[in-house]
């Protein structure tokens, strides 16, 4: 089961949904939620549902979308910086299973389904829009009535039309975009040592990490929620069976951890055509590039226009396998024996290493041996067992390399040791290895490591562990 845990104001909002002629079949059924727990908080500001566009009305005091959880304070919604009135609120933790939550909305349109979803979270969810025909999903939630947000990420390698397109939306719906743009060090590394067109040579995901999955995880550490254009059959071999809403497999949210961020798929079971009739029905505006035979639309030099038969994802990175074509933003799709066999059309001892500070230290076999044997070691270590091809691995990335270099100079070593191939089953027999990644703290005056128990990989979980336990 897929739960997720989020604390709610007992207020709810009323729709805001407009007399749109769709079917609201099975909308009326509520989720399952299991009320664990109920908190009287006497002195909290009561927020009344605020209507308010947040692509569309930005001021200096919205949240942006990378803005890191500081404290409860933060995830106020902009109402309390204006209401004075002290009222009584009932917190209430919710645990809510989003497979069943699933099911219920299988046979619910995708006008129905965005509208749960931005009622269920307001301000803390946002449209990920690459710029191709997912514009439907701006559509469909300027059709609710609601307010919403946008974000997309912008790689430097889109094409012309695309940023053409993108200023179209923003001014046929009256919103801004909340583009997320990647590290410019991060880039300017890859291009100096790689050059510019080097995921023709050795595979996109290496570049598709620094430009598109960096920036999007940091987009998605500003939300609780998050909604996709993925449809069923945009790939038979990677897509035929995402939800309409699921825990996110890969990616945190606000909250941090597992289970922090919800992935909703309004249009998952929608079929492409069914997307263009809707578009010309509309009046939509499209990216121009679709009548050039351009159907799925990514990167400049990483999409292309296919023939008549030829299905979409031909024209995504054609170079590399055709089964397994997931640039990162939505690897979760990649089925664990895919994953672990090949992963986006590279075998697994070809996929390119991860954590990378120059903090960190990596572990050969003998090294971790040795470590193992030091009873009185002069300094704790934190070492990750981790697989390069692995998501929930590239997920912690970012958070273990800021880690790294956070500790450098105290006293406290960071580490990395890769634990799959020939080292998977003495990691396993060794080290504590159950899944990837097992991360193990070896303490200062023992010579046992001991494993982190959790799944909150953020840099201040570790470190909370860390001083626990060295
Ligand atoms: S990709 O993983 O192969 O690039 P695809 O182009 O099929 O994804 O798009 C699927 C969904 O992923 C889109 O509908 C959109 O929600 C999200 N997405 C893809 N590219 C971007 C982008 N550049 N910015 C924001 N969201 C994106
Ligand atoms: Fe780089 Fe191509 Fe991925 Fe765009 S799609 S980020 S250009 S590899």
């Amino acid at each position: 089961m897929a739960m997720s845990v989020n604390v709610s104001s007992s207020s709810s909002s009323s729709s805001g949904i407009i007399n749109s002629g769709f079917s609201r079949s099975g909308a009326s059924s509520e989720p399952k939620v299991s009320r664990i727990g109920s908190l009287r908080l006497l002195d909290r500001v009561h927020v009344a549902p605020v209507s308010l566009n947040l692509s569309e009305k930005r001021s200096s005091s919205v949240k942006p979308l990378n803005a890191e959880p500081k404290t409860k304070d933060s995830m106020i919604p902009l109402a309390a910086t204006i209401v004075a009135e002290i009222a009584e609120e009932v917190e209430v933790v919710e645990i809510e299973d989003f497979e069943e939550l699933a099911k219920k909305l299988e046979n619910a349109s995708p006008l129905e389904i965005m509208d749960k979803a931005l009622e269920k979270y307001g301000n803390d969810i946002a449209i990920a829009f690459s710029g191709a025909e997912d514009v439907a999903l701006i559509e469909y939630a300027h059709l609710t009535g609601r307010p919403f947000r946008v974000f997309s990420l912008d790689t430097g390698r889109l094409n012309p039309e695309t940023y053409r397109f993108f200023d179209a939306v923003e001014k046929h719906y009256g919103i801004r975009i909340e583009y997320m743009f990647p590290d410019s060090v991060e880039v300017q590394g890859l291009v100096r040592s790689k050059g510019l067109f080097s995921f023709y040579e050795d595979g996109h995901q290496e570049c598709c990490r620094v430009r598109k999955v960096r920036p999007l995880r940091r987009a998605l550490k500003g939300l609780k929620a998050w909604i996709t254009g993925q449809r069923k059959d945009q790939s038979p071999g990677t897509r035929s069976e995402i939800p309409v809403v699921q825990v996110d497999p890969v990616f945190e949210g606000l909250d941090g951890g597992v289970g922090s961020l919800v992935k909703w798929n309004p249009v998952a079971n929608v079929e492409g055509n069914d997307v263009w009739n809707f578009l010309r029905t509309m009046d939509v505006p499209v990216n121009t590039l679709h009548a050039a035979g351009y159907i799925s639309i990514g990167c400049e030099p990483c999409t292309k226009a296919v023939l008549p038969g030829q299905h979409e994802r031909e024209g995504r990175w054609w170079w590399e396998d055709a089964k397994a074509k997931e640039c990162g933003l939505h690897k979760g799709n990649v089925k664990e024996d895919t994953a672990d066999a090949n992963v986006n059309g590279e075998s697994k001892t070809a996929v390119a290493d991860i954590f990378k500070s120059d903090n960190l230290v990596t572990l050969s076999r003998q090294g971790i041996e040795n470590l193992m044997k030091l009873e009185n070691r002069k300094e704790p270590w934190i070492v990750v067992l981790y697989a390069p091809w692995c998501p929930f691995c590239q997920a912690m990335e970012a958070s273990y390399d800021e880690l790294a270099d956070k500790l450098a100079g105290s006293g406290i070593k960071v580490a990395k040791f890769r634990a799959d191939g020939d080292q998977k089953d003495f990691s396993k027999q060794e080290l504590q290895l159950g899944s990837f990644p097992t991360i193990l703290v070896f303490p200062k005056n023992s010579s046992r490591p001991i494993k982190y128990p959790s799944e909150k990989r953020d840099v201040d979980s570790l470190t909370s562990f860390l001083n626990l336990v060295r």
